[in-house]
């Protein structure tokens, strides 16, 4: 994913002030780090000095022993100079990786922790994106990009003092033309790269086009939509080798421009060095070194801009980063045992609750809601596809709060009680299941971690679900595929209701979601779930009238609103009721 670059503001270096808090701890270490940077690139500044004296000597027929002894203080520069810039890498990059994983740690603290309604208006890909591809910038920033920058800036100024020093004049000359030439080429090279990222976006369309292609390729198939997706794709394709053409030349004008430039100016220094050369105002080894220095700083300072836009883009990456961490969490906290006050008994009370998702609060999903629900009862919900039931069992688990009125468990109010305390009392059997990629073991093992292999398996017989996992070969070893997707609907209900059973909660809770069984596993799913239910509240959000017949209370929701409550045998009573309604529909079918 494309990170955006931030323009370098006060509010961007002020985050950046606040990532430094993630380096501090190893602010030693990355001190050491910056010096060996300084004794890495002081060394390679001495380098072409001692060329050039080496080359002088040499010029001035100076005794063997005397250059000689110059040759050894080179060799002793690159040693240092290798030996620095071993220590310099290592140190830097062992400082990045422990900032980096405090930093990833916390940020997937942080996101897991944040509200559902925070996740409701943001994409997976674009939040894992921020733990992958941000992370990995800042990488890149810790480890060479600051160290690449210091260094840069060591050269320009120590390389162009040093060369007023051995030649004001030529100094001059070299400043006018070199760093011209390079700005040039830095701008003609971005304007390359921007088309660069054109093709680059091409490009992840293109890969979009094959990504949902493949993951719907259940869906191509049946709708026989392959050329149709073969002409998408074509198109894309087209387009992509279009860009790549038009870059090409480019980028060939691009290189010949450079060679032109940079060569240009390197005749152009020595012609100049070769004049003052003539009117004995340089020496050979001087202008040998000079020109080497030119190429030295030329090249840094082209360097120079590609680094600027790497702090950039690090900046922006840190700045979405850090946007997370502004987020308020919910106060979840790691629940061992529960205090004596915080044991739920099961009653649950709806005190005049209304709810619209955060991302809709025009539309009113749940309008003046209030219901009692005594301890240990078995409580169906019914009413037509949107009435609000799902929502319902939503704001139970306090994954949103009401917008109106309070919930109350045990006559108290649900937001004085720990969240994850009511959490870790209540269990879902949601209506979409979702199942990890693991195996079947790791799936049911997630109602309550660490369980013993004879728990797990009490809860896979409970919930009727042993009888197939012990049909196949690998049991509860058994991978499930990516989302379950290698089981059938009714088998992953029921490892669904095996982790809810693991979990033994006060308060249980089925989003049924029946219809996508046939009357065999739905008899099993059912049988399972009245075995589940003895001692314990129950909500069933019911599809199939049938399994609600026994239930104690039935509450009949309609466009968020109750509009019926009672026992199959009273509301079956009212004349032109909905639930009436639905079940004479239900048991004609
Ligand atoms: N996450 C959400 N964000 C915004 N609106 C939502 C969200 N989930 C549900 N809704 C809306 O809230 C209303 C109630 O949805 P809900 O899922 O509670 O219905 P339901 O009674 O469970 O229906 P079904 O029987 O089809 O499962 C619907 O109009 C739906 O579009
Ligand atoms: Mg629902």
């Amino acid at each position: 994913m494309e990170v955006p670059k931030q323009k370098i503001t006060i509010s961007g270096l002020r985050k950046l002030i606040k990532l430094y808090s993630y380096i501090k701890p190893y602010k030693y270490e990355y001190a050491l780090g910056i010096l060996f940077l300084l004794g890495s690139s002081g060394a390679s500044l001495v380098f072409p000095k001692l060329l050039g004296q080496l080359v002088d000597l040499g010029n001035q027929g100076k005794l063997a022993q005397e250059i000689n002894r110059i040759a050894l203080i080179l060799v002793g520069v690159l040693v240092a100079q290798s030996v620095f810039s071993y220590f310099r890498i290592y140190v830097f990059v062992h400082v990045t990786e422990k900032t980096l994983a405090d930093l990833r740690q916390s940020t997937f603290n942080h996101l897991i922790r944040l509200p559902m309604k925070f996740f409701q208006h943001r994409r997976v890909g674009e939040l894992n994106s921020r733990i992958s591809s941000d992370i990995t910038l800042l990488q890149d920033a810790l480890t060479s990009t600051l160290a690449e920058f210091l260094r840069q800036l060591i050269i320009i100024i120590g390389g162009i003092s040093l060369l007023m020093y051995t030649s004001f004049k030529l100094t001059l000359f070299m400043l006018a033309i070199v760093p011209v030439i390079m700005i040039l080429v830095v701008f003609f090279g971005k304007y390359i790269r921007k088309l660069s990222k054109q093709a680059q976006s091409q490009v992840a369309d293109s890969n979009t086009i094959v990504e949902e292609t493949l993951q719907g390729i259940q869906s191509v198939k049946s709708f026989t939509n392959e050329f149709f997706e073969m002409a998408r794709y074509r198109g894309k394709t087209l387009e992509i080798a279009d860009t790549g053409i038009k870059n090409g030349k480019l980028r060939g004008a691009f290189s010949s421009f450079t060679i032109l430039g940079l060569f240009g100016a390197m005749v152009a220094v020595i012609w100049k060095g070769a004049a003052l050369l003539a009117a004995g105002e340089l020496a050979t080894g001087e202008l040998f070194s000079f020109v080497i220095y030119s190429m030295f700083i030329g090249g840094t300072i082209g360097g120079m801009a590609d680094v600027f836009s790497r702090v950039q883009k690090f900046i922006g990456a840190t700045e979405d980063l850090l946007e997370i961490f502004n987020e308020p969490v919910e106060p979840v906290e790691e629940i061992t045992s529960l205090l004596p006050e915080q044991v739920l008994r099961g009653s649950i009370r709806f005190d005049h609750i209304s709810f619209h998702y955060p991302t809709r609060p025009e539309m009113q999903v749940l309008t003046d809601i209030s219901v009692t629900i005594r301890p240990d009862t078995l409580v169906a919900l019914v009413g037509p596809s949107g009435a609000g039931k799902s929502t319902f069992v939503s704001l139970l688990l306090r994954l949103y709060d009401p917008v109106e009125g309070k919930i109350l468990f045990d006559e108290r109010d649900h937001l004085d009680i720990s969240i994850s305390a009511l959490r870790s009392q209540m269990a879902i059997v949601p209506q979409d299941i979702f199942l990890f990629g693991g195996t079947i073991r790791e799936n049911i093992d997630y109602g309550k971690t660490g369980a013993t292999e004879a728990m797990i398996e009490d809860a896979a017989r409970k919930a009727n679900a042993w009888e197939f996992i012990s049909l196949f070969p690998e049991g509860l070893n058994t991978l499930v595929g990516e989302r379950g997707t290698q089981l059938s609907g009714g088998q992953r209900q029921r490892i669904a209701i095996a982790r809810a059973v693991l979990k033994d909660p006060k308060i249980l809770i089925l989003d049924e979601a029946t219809s996508s069984l046939d009357s065999e596993s739905e008899r099993l799913v059912q049988d399972a779930l009245e075995k589940l239910m003895k001692g314990r509240t129950s909500i069933v959000i019911a599809h199939r009238l049938s399994t609600i017949r026994q239930a104690d209370h039935i509450i009949v929701l309609d466009n968020g609103k109750i509009v019926e409550q009672g026992t199959h045998e009273e509301l079956i009573q009212v004349a032109d009721g909905l639930y009436r309604n639905l079940s004479g529909l239900q048991f004609a079918g």
